[in-house]
């Protein structure tokens, strides 16, 4: 099995490709990045001492270098993480987001069509649903919720999937679709929600909560997100849409306030910033299609899965230093200063 793997220097992606390598030694694993940002090699150190490992260094969207890719290692299946990722930079920089998350799937799918590959599947997210309201908690996205998204991250997203579907109904192109809640765990860029907390808790900073902090979230471990795509790309049914989550809503200022008490911090950390634009309010997931067919079940509750992931970022600290010592620092004081 060749698989081919991009965007796996990033979060979700980095630790799939340890979770395949570990649970599928006989697999050739190669990981295409661009190596945005977001991405990070200090993450795949121990990825690239495995023989069966390869990573190559490039942009999903430059179609002469993935159409040589795919000539050269006839792949058998493509799963695609890359993308960009964080909503608040979705509303500085939008066009960013729909170069690669729409444009970029279709470079991606068009080579896929060329050289045949088993399957494609295409790492999306729950916020393409757009939101839910806060008070009808019986209320939760399923497959068939339309698409209604918010955010320009999110309209990029739902774009990459329209095209995906597209390639499956008119090209009969053989793909799946996956659409997961909020992920939390090891190799988390600190711009998203709960490393960003646990790193400004860690060092007695303010934390900087949008709005009233009421706002919803389902939260889910990385590593259950993983077990899923890996059912779904062994058995899922091809055209489908698989939803992910775990049942782990939380409110924001609920999520923040377990930081602090497992970090023994004080609440006077906490800071209410102005809101972010259109932010969306809760984000739910019904899993029942997953759960039902394919029978997955996730093994962290949120409480197991954020202590470990605490323990994770204060045992990686030089991990996370050498991102905050790097430009984060002027994306924190462009994004929070004078907020
Ligand atoms: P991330 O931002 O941590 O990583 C994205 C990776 O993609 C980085 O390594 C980056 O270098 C790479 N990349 C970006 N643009 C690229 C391009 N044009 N060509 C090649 N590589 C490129 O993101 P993540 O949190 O790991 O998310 C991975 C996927 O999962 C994304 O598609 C995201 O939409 C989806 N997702 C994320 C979450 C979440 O909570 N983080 C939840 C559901 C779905
Ligand atoms: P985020 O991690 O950016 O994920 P998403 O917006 O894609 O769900 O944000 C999660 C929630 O946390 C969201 O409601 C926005 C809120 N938030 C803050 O209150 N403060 C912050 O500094 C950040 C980054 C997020």
């Amino acid at each position: 099995m060749k698989l081919l793997v991009t965007g796996g220097a990033g979060f979700i992606g980095s630790n799939f490709v340890y979770y395949m390598l570990d649970k599928y030694p006989n697999y050739e694993i190669f990981c295409l990045d661009k190596l945005t940002y977001a991405g990070n090699m200090e993450t795949l150190a121990e990825a690239m001492k495995k023989a069966n490992f390869h990573f190559i260094k490039g942009d999903i969207k430059d179609d002469k270098l993935i159409n040589d890719l795919f000539e050269k290692n006839k792949f058998d299946k493509v799963v695609n993480f890359a993308a960009e990722t964080h909503v608040d930079r979705s509303v500085e920089t939008p066009d960013e987001f729909f170069l690669t998350n729409a444009l970029g799937v279709t470079v991606l799918l068009n080579a896929c069509r060329k050289y045949k590959v088993e399957r494609f599947h295409q790492v999306s997210t729950d916020e393409v649903y757009g939101d839910l309201p806060l008070n009808a908690k019986d209320l939760l996205f399923t497959e068939e919720t339309p698409i209604h998204a918010s955010s320009p991250y999110s309209a990029s997203k739902a774009s990459g999937d329209l095209m995906t579907l597209s390639y499956f109904r008119t090209f009969g192109l053989p793909v799946t679709i996956s659409r997961c809640s909020n992920n939390y765990g090891p190799y988390q860029f600190p711009e998203k929600l709960i490393p960003l907390m646990i790193t400004r808790a860690m060092a007695n900073k303010s934390m900087p909560v949008y709005g009233s902090g009421t706002n919803v979230r389902d939260w889910l471990h990385v590593h259950d997100h993983c077990t899923a795509i890996d059912l779904i790309i062994h058995h899922g049914k091809i055209g489908n849409v698989y939803n992910i989550g775990g049942h782990n809503e939380r409110t924001n200022l609920e999520v923040i306030k377990v930081i602090l008490e497992t970090l023994k911090k004080p609440e006077s950390l906490i800071e209410h910033v102005t809101d972010r634009p259109g932010h969306d309010l809760r984000y739910a997931i019904d899993p029942t299609k997953i759960v039902n067919e394919l029978g997955w079940k996730p093994i962290y509750n949120f409480e197991s899965g954020l202590k470990q992931t605490i323990e994770w970022n204060i045992e990686n600290v030089s991990w996370l230093q050498h991102i905050l010592e790097g430009n984060y620092k002027d994306y924190y004081d462009r994004m929070y200063n004078n907020r």
